[in-house]
C-alpha cells in the first residue's frame, strides 16, 4: 500500500484540461518582502483550478502572498472574495496581480488583518498556511488557529479548505478537525523532495521525527514529504441544555 495514500476520498475533476491551464496562467509581479510560491503553493493553485469550490459563494483567503491563489478564485465567480495579508506592503502586491489578472473583478475586497482576526462570515475560507516558516514556537500554529477558530469566520456548513504537509501530521489534524465538528476529507495529495532549506532548519529536522508518518525516503534515500489538499465542512452542533452557556450567547 503507497505510503499516506487518501486517494480514495477524492472527488471527480470537474473542468476541462483547457479550462484549468486557463485559470492557472497569470502574470505574477513580486518584490523582496514577498512569499514566492513553493510547491505547496502550485500543488493547491493546481487542485483549485481542477475543483471550482467558490462559484456563487462568499470566500476568504488568509495570506493571499501574491496572489497565485486569490486571482484562480477570482476567476471561478465567487459573490464576494475577501483577500488578507499581515502588512499593507504585502496586501498591496496581492492586490496588483488580481487588478492585472482579472481586471475589473469589483467582488473582491482587500483587508490587512492578523490571521483569523477580521469581521465576517463566509462560505468558504481558503489558505496556504506558514508552516515550516511560520516563525511561532508552535510551528503548527496557524493550522491550529483555522481548526479550533475558523468556524467564527465561515456560515453554517462552510467549508475550509487548506493544503499542509505530512511533516505537519496530518492524522492530528483530521483528528482534531473531527474533535472541532468538521467532516474533512482529502481533495488531493502529491509527493514531493525537501526544500532545501528544511534540512538548514535543525530544530525543524528534529521536531519531524516525531511525527507520525511525517516524511519518507525514497530508493535513493531522499527525503520526500506528501502535500495534502484538505477540505473540511462545519458541520451543525447545538450545544446540550444543560450545558452552561448565557441564552443570548447560544447561537454564536
Ligand atoms: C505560505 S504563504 C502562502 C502565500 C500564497 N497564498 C501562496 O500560496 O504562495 C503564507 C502567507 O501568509 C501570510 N501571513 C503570515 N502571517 C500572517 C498573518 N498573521 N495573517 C495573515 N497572513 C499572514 C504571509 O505573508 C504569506 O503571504
Amino acid at each position: 500500500m503507497p505510503f499516506l495514500d487518501f486517494s480514495g476520498e477524492t472527488i471527480v475533476m470537474t473542468h476541462s484540461d483547457a479550462e484549468i491551464d486557463a485559470l492557472l496562467d497569470m502574470d505574477l509581479g513580486m518584490g523582496d518582502e514577498d512569499w514566492t510560491p513553493t510547491p505547496h503553493g502550485r500543488f493547491l493553485a493546481q487542485v483549485l483550478a481542477e475543483h471550482n469550490m467558490v462559484e456563487g459563494k462568499s470566500v476568504l483567503e488568509l495570506g493571499g502572498g501574491v496572489g497565485n491563489h486569490s486571482i484562480i478564485l477570482a476567476r471561478q465567480n465567487p459573490s464576494h472574495l475577501v483577500i488578507t495579508e499581515v502588512t499593507e506592503g504585502l496586501l498591496a502586491t496581492t492586490r496588483e496581480n488580481v487588478e492585472r489578472n482579472v481586471p475589473g473583478a469589483d467582488f473582491v475586497e482587500y483587508r490587512v488583518a492578523d490571521w483569523l482576526d477580521l469581521d465576517g462570515q463566509f462560505d468558504v475560507l481558503v489558505s496556504n498556511p506558514p508552516f515550516a516558516r511560520s516563525g511561532r514556537q508552535n510551528r503548527r500554529y496557524f493550522i491550529d488557529e483555522l481548526i479550533l477558530n475558523s468556524h467564527k469566520r465561515l456560515t453554517a456548513g462552510g467549508e475550509l479548505v487548506f493544503i499542509q504537509s505530512s511533516m505537519a501530521d496530518i492524522h492530528r489534524t483530521r483528528r482534531d478537525l473531527k474533535r472541532n465538528g468538521f467532516d474533512s476529507r482529502i481533495v488531493d495529495q502529491a509527493s514531493g523532495a525537501f526544500r532545501d532549506y528544511y534540512f538548514e532548519d535543525k530544530a525543524f529536522m528534529a521536531e519531524i521525527e516525531l511525527v507520525p508518518d511525517g516524511y519518507e525516503r525514497d530508493e535513493e534515500d531522499n527525503y520526500i514529504e506528501t502535500l495534502f489538499v484538505i477540505a473540511a465542512t462545519l458541520m451543525p452542533w447545538t450545544p446540550p441544555d444543560f450545558a452552561h452557556i448565557p441564552t443570548e450567547l447560544r447561537d454564536s
